[in-house]
């Protein structure tokens, strides 16, 4: 069975980690690598994993590593692990917003097998998506894998090239927030309406939830319809949604989503 290395102990890593341990994956097939021990103390002790505070040892232990600090970090810890092991056995799953296929076989020196992922924060529910691109050097083995381990944390999407990446990012790796900016608004007004802040958010908790399953169970039905459904003619949700058409959302969610396509590609450049 194949071994697989965390670099960083942090949020990311320990949603996998968890969905991983859930789905029956063998504890000691995993290394967590952090430099600092709370944090992969914890994670080894509740689920029986090893623990390291060198990525050296970490990457040696394992055919797949999963490259879990922030963007900034990822040139120094691939520059690392290149530099003081073989690694042209191993696939690099990187889970860096911002950072290219060619960026990360440029800091390991050579054209290595590397997955890029694009999950989102519902990943620490087990209800995440996460968009992935395999660079040709990643074999099928490698790609099946890739996609068992990310699998643990919700549903994964292949995409045709890497550029579509910057595309997902907008669609479901921003989105929650715009989700939450959503939800706040209006929990914002139920409260000025009057209900408790508790009241207000299960109010608006539920309804979200609500819509979002009512989405999934009618998969055959447009969304488009699912809303013209609960819209009564000359009633209060056309009333509501005359306001949202007023105000041209259709348009500004289009603006906002072409403006985190834009600035994904302007951070990418800049690394
Ligand atoms: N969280 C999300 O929802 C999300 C969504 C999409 C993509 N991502 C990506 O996933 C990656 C991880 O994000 P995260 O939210 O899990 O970040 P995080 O919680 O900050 O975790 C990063 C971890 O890396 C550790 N670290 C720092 N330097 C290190 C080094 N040289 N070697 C090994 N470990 C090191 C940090 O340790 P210390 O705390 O001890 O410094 C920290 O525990 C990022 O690249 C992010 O862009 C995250």
């Amino acid at each position: 069975m194949s071994k697989v290395a965390f670099i960083g102990a942090g949020n990311m890593s320990k949603a996998i980690i968890v969905g991983l341990i859930e789905q029956g994956f063998t504890a000691s097939n995993i290394i967590v690598s952090n430099p600092s021990a709370p944090k992969r103390e914890a994670l080894a002790k509740q689920y029986g994993l090893q623990h390291t505070d060198d990525n050296i040892a970490a990457a040696n232990f394992c055919d797949t590593i999963v490259l879990s600090v922030k963007p900034h970090l990822i040139k120094d810890v691939c520059q690392q692990i290149a530099s003081q092991i073989d690694i042209s056995n191993k696939c690099f799953i990187s889970l860096a917003a911002g950072i290219s296929i060619a960026q990360i076989q440029a800091a390991l020196a050579q054209p290595a097998a590397v997955v890029r992922c694009m999950p989102n924060t519902p990943s620490q529910v087990g209800l995440g998506m996460t968009g992935m691109y395999a660079s040709p050097e990643v074999n099928n083995q490698q790609q099946q894998y890739s996609n068992d381990l990310l699998n643990a944390v919700g549903k994964v999407m292949w995409l045709e090239n890497e550029a579509k990446i910057d595309d997902l990012l907008t669609v479901s790796g921003s989105s929650p927030a715009y989700f939450f900016a959503f939800m706040e608004a209006m929990q914002q007004q139920a409260i000025t309406f009057g209900f408790s802040q508790e009241d207000a958010r299960e109010l608006v908790q539920q309804a979200a939830i609500g819509a979002a399953t009512m989405v999934i169970k009618n998969a055959d039905t447009d969304i488009a319809t699912l809303r013209e459904n609960v819209t009564s003619k000359g009633g209060t949700t056309q009333a509501a949604l005359q306001v949202f058409s007023d105000g041209k959302l259709g348009e500004l969610v289009s603006s906002a989503m072409i403006r985190a396509k834009a600035r994904s590609i302007e951070i990418c450049e800049s690394n």
